[in-house]
Order: structure tokens, then sequence, then C-alpha cells
């Protein structure tokens, strides 16, 4: 999704701007620019990646001591030079945008403002910013209050930065509905959507909150919100310190961020699990210190999510009922929000997101408490995410930052947590006896390794990817709680080789999609040695009886032979609840080099972002 940075320093903040369009590389982005100031605003936009725009920065000179800078996510107009920002308006009051997210009465007011004699050059709904800055401008001539009105008018979720060439020693930002920051620094003052684009200048960050707008000069700073008073209310944010690591971000030894972070999650795991290591007992605690009184007025679940962390709460929903007895609904966030479901005052609302910031997650647990839901968990993977600060309970799921857009070490984590919170569930409603819950701690402890072990069939993996590259279609298999892992697998297939994927309930075969089985269809299934597996193997019989290719994950008791068209990889022995997570690590491996095979973008994939702040 589009990325944001503006600075304004002591000396020439090209450098500042384009690094931290860098590490904003991994959301996602079809175009880039910068708008720098130096007497006259001079504006470098490609639609090339970032080290394009870094050449042409470099050719043309640009040089300034405020700036801003943007990576844009296609909504509004095509992937174009012409689309891509900074936006500018004005001949005397000349000014500069970038913007995130979406304006949702651009057609209105574009209307309107080409009614005033404003040219519009792009189909952005960014433009509109710019020219409505640019409108207000003329009247107040104080850039802050033009922000400020404008921001009345916008409708829809936003953040923006903006300059003006008359004035090119600050620069605005505003804050509604989409992520933005500011950072601090010794040097000069920074705004950026995301804290990771500010690491290499400072890590003094504050958030803005809803309605805010804020004017940043080299040395200060101020914000005013101007949620009940459109000219803004003075107001004090809190400055946080980062602890985001600078070094996690770095490719190290491996030709993919995917790569890297499919072999980190041992790690992830570990530091995810980290407390409940050294505990001699699961204490609710893990989860907030509120967590015990909200855990035992709980009576069910709700979660909600999209994409991988929707898979993740599917089997969640499985551990929650088999072993805490606790009746579960997960859903779908973009659906949720639209529906009108009936709440239940006792169900706890779970929102499960790597990153925290995606738009219909965020939005879907704002209506669940508009509904009535009282008490809401995060289990996120980024600490300073709106979805972190939307909640009375959280858990980090601690994988550290995850760059490629396929989402991998961020669903293990996130499995990992809810199985800690499916036993300490379970634990309060007397569920698990003691001698049981020191089974799980010595499982739990076991994780790390057990993934690690996971990840030694990458060889065997890597010579099946081969048979894919050459396939359009795939069908994947699973049941009980694998049948999500099967989903996970399709999507990871899907999302980074663009080979179309499905994934079905094995007992669901017969009902339809056993029509598609032949030769050319690769079929791969996972087989944990649990008490499905009598039923899986009759499906398996259905489509080695009707010529398709089987390619099976099985556990090393599960007694699957291999034969012809019938291939099979052995994980090591059924490992009770930890199954789902360990037979997801070789989809993902099957997914990475299939991707390798056919030479796609594998960080990167076409149309996708990694954040996705947008409905
Ligand atoms: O950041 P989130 O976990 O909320 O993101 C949700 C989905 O957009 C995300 O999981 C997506 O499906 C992944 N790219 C899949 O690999």
């Amino acid at each position: 999704m589009c990325g944001i940075v503006g600075a304004v320093a002591k000396d020439n903040v090209v450098p500042v701007l384009l690094e931290g369009l860098l590490r904003l590389e991994y959301r996602g982005y079809d175009s880039a620019g910068l708008v720098v100031s130096n007497n006259s605003l001079h504006r470098v936009r490609t639609t090339g990646r970032v080290a394009e725009l870094v050449k042409l920065v470099d050719e043309q000179q640009a040089e300034g001591s405020a700036g801003i800078a943007h990576t844009r996510w296609a909504t509004h107009g095509a992937p174009s030079e012409r689309n891509a920002h900074p936006h500018v308006s004005g001949e005397e009051t000349k000014i500069a945008v970038v913007h995130n997210g979406i304006i949702e009465n651009h057609e209105a007011m574009r209307k309107r403002l080409q009614a005033d004699g404003y040219e519009f050059v792009s189909d952005t709904d960014t433009e509109v910013i710019a020219h409505l800055v640019a409108h207000h401008l003329k009247q107040t001539a104080d850039l802050l209050k033009a922000v400020c009105l404008s921001i009345a008018e916008l409708q829809g979720a936003y953040a923006i930065v903006v300059m003006e060439e008359v004035r090119p020693d600050r620069i605005i930002v505003a804050r509604n509905g989409a992520p933005l920051l500011l950072g601090l620094g010794e040097e000069g003052n920074y705004a950026a959507s995301d804290a990771s684009a500010l690491l290499k200048v400072t890590r003094n960050m504050i958030y803005l909150e809803e309605g805010d707008v804020a004017e940043l000069d080299r040395d200060n700073y101020r914000i005013v919100n101007c949620l009940n008073d459109p000219l803004g209310e003075p107001v004090e944010r809190a400055v946080h310190e980062s602890d985001l690591s600078n070094e996690a971000i770095e490719m190290g030894p491996y030709d993919h961020f995917m790569q890297k972070e499919i072999f980190e999650q041992p790690g992830a795991v570990a530091n995810t699990l980290e407390m409940v290591f050294n505990a001699q007992s699961i204490s609710p605690n893990l989860f907030g210190s509120t967590a015990e009184k909200i855990f035992s007025d709980t009576d069910s679940l709700l979660i909600l999510a999209c994409g991988t962390s929707y898979h993740a709460g599917l089997v969640a929903q499985y551990w929650l009922e088999t072993v805490a007895g606790m009746p579960c609904n997960v859903e779908i966030a973009s659906e949720y929000r639209y529906r009108d479901p009936v709440a239940n005052p006792r169900t706890l609302v779970v929102g499960i997101s790597q990153s925290g910031e995606t738009a219909d997650t965020l939005a879907a647990l704002s209506y669940a408490k508009k509904l009535g839901h009282q008490h809401s968990l995060a289990i996120c993977n980024v600490a300073e995410s709106a979805l972190i600060r939307q909640t009375d309970l959280r858990f980090l799921t601690r994988a550290g930052p995850e760059i490629g857009v396929a989402s991998t070490k961020a669903f293990t984590t996130q499995l990992a947590s809810l199985l800690l919170l499916t036993v300490t569930l379970a634990k309060m409603r007397n569920k698990l006896s003691v001698e049981h819950e020191q089974q799980m701690i010595k499982a739990l402890r076991h994780l790390p390794a057990a993934v690690q072990s996971s990840l030694q069939v990458e060889p065997e993996v890597a010579v099946w990817a081969e048979r894919f590259s050459e396939k359009h279609h795939a069908l994947f298999l699973g049941r009980g709680v694998h049948y999500p892992i099967a989903m996970e697998g399709a999507l990871k297939l899907k999302e980074i080789s663009y080979i179309h994927a499905e994934a079905y309930a094995a007992g669901e075969l017969k009902h339809g999609p056993l029509a598609l089985v032949d030769s050319e269809m690769p079929v791969v299934a996972i087989a944990p040695n649990d008490q499905l597996l009598g039923k899986l193997k009759s499906n398996l019989q259905e489509v080695h009886a009707r010529g398709g290719e089987l390619y099976v994950f099985a556990d090393a008791d599960s007694q699957i032979q291999e034969s012809e068209n019938l291939h099979v990889i052995r994980l090591a022995e059924h490992a009770g609840l930890l199954s789902p997570i360990l037979h997801t690590i070789p989809l993902q491996l099957l997914a990475y080099h299939v991707a390798l095979n056919k030479g796609t973008d594998v960080d990167k994939p076409r149309n996708l972002a990694k954040a996705v702040t947008v409905e």
C-alpha cells in the first residue's frame, strides 16, 4: 500500500526521503515520487521502483532542506507517472501533496473545484486535496489553517503531507483514518506512515490521532486536533521511543525476504513464546493486566481477520472448541463489517493482523464494539499499530518485521499465540488438568525445534516444485484443523507463483471438485496421523482412481506409501495440537520454490500490497 515520508531538516533531506521510501517498499507499490523545495518545488516521479527514482533524483540533482515523498499503490487511476504523487496545485501559492488512503467524495469535490477554475491533470483522488488546500490557502494565507479547512470537507480515511513553495522551511501533516506518525530528530523533524521509514534518523516517534494536524519545522512541531474545531485545538501527544530493530529489515545471506522469513520461523516462534518457556504455569496476564477478569467473563469468541490471518483464526476455532470447549466464530473482516450480526456482550472479540493496520480488520473491530461487544483482544505483530491501540487486551507475536508480501512467520507465530490463548482459556474453564498443562508447556517449548525439523524437507520440496512450474491449476486438500492449512497453502501458491490454486475440505471432493481431477491437476494433500487419517486416505483413493497426481505431506507415522502418481514427503511423527503449525512450513517452501522456478517477483507479487490500509 502507499507509503509516505516527509522531512524538514538542517541539511539536504533527499537521502532521508529516499531511504525512507526504500524501507517502505515492502508494503507494495507501483510508482514513486518526491518533491523537494529549494527556491522552487522540484518534483521527480517514476512508475519504476524506488531505485529508478534514486537514479532520476541523482541525474536531476534534486535537493532541498524540506521535502515529501511517496510510494503509490494505484486505487484511482492507472499506475503512471501522471498519477504518481506528489500532486501539485497553484501558481503563486504552489503547494505539493502526498496522500495515503481514499477520498470518498472526490468526484463531487472535483466537479466543484473544476467549476472554480482548477485544472486536473491526473485521475487521482489526491489531486482534489492539492487543489482544495490551494483554494483555502488563497483565503487564509496560512497552510496549517488551509489544511484544517480542507480536511473538514474531505470524506474518507486518509493521511496527508503538504508543503508550500513560498515556505520551504515547514511541512504540514494530517491524519484521518490512515496511520501517520511524527519523528523528532536532532537534525530535523520528520513524518511517515510507518516507523520503519524513519529509523535511520530517529527513534522518537509521536503517533498522531484521528483528526490531528501538525506543523513541523526543523526545530519545532505543534499539533492541533480538528475533530471538534475546524481550525484546530492545540493538543499534546506523547513521545514514544521505538524499539523496532534496524537489522531485522536487512536481507542478510538470503535471496528473498520471504526465504529469510520462512527460515526465521524457529526463532520467531521462540521469541513469541519466550514468556512461557521459563514459566511453571500459564497465566492470563500474558494477554494484559485485565485479562483474568475479562477471560472469566467470556463465554465465546469472535475472531475477525483477513487473508492469512483469517486462516490462523480458522485453525484457532478448532483448538478453542476442542481444547477449551468454547464456542468460536471466525469472520472475514470485510464481510462482517457489512452484516447485521447479533452481538453477545460476553463474546471476546479477537482481531488478528500481522500489520495491525488492515483497514477492514480495524473497521470490523470498531463495528463489533458499536454492536455491543464489550471486550477485545489484538493478536498482532506490530507493537506500534492502530490495532494494538484499539483493544483492551493484546498479545504481540514478536515475529520481527515481515517484509515479504506473502505472510509466513507472522502466520506461524499467530498460530503459536492462538494455541497459548486456547490453553489459557482451557485452564481457566477447568478443562485442563495440571498434568495436561505441563504437557502443553513442554510441547510449546519444543515447538521451535519442531519447526526447524519441518524446514529440513526443503530439498525434497524443491524437486516437487519443478513439476508444478508448468501447471496452471492446483488443488489443496486437508481435513479438520488441517483444512485451513490447505487454504493457507493454496493462498501462498497463487499469491506468489500466480498458479490458480484452491483448497477443499477433502470430504467435499466428491460433491463437485472431483470433476476437475485429471493428470494435469496436481493435488496436494496434508496427511497428518490424526483421527481423520483413515477418512483422508479414502479421499486420496478417489483422486488416485481418476488418474490425479497426488503430492502428499504425511507424518512419519501416517503409513502412506509412494506409488505411481502418488508422491510422499514425510515430516516427523504426528505432533498433536502443534501439527497444523508444522504442516504449514512445507507448503510455504513449495510456494517459494515454484515462484523461484517461474521467476516471479517473490517478495512483491503483482497487484498486492503488504499492509492493506484501504478498504
Ligand atoms: O496485516 P494483516 O495480517 O491484517 O493482513 C491481512 C492480509 O492482507 C494478509 O494476510 C494477506 O492475505 C497476505 N499477503 C497473505 O500472504
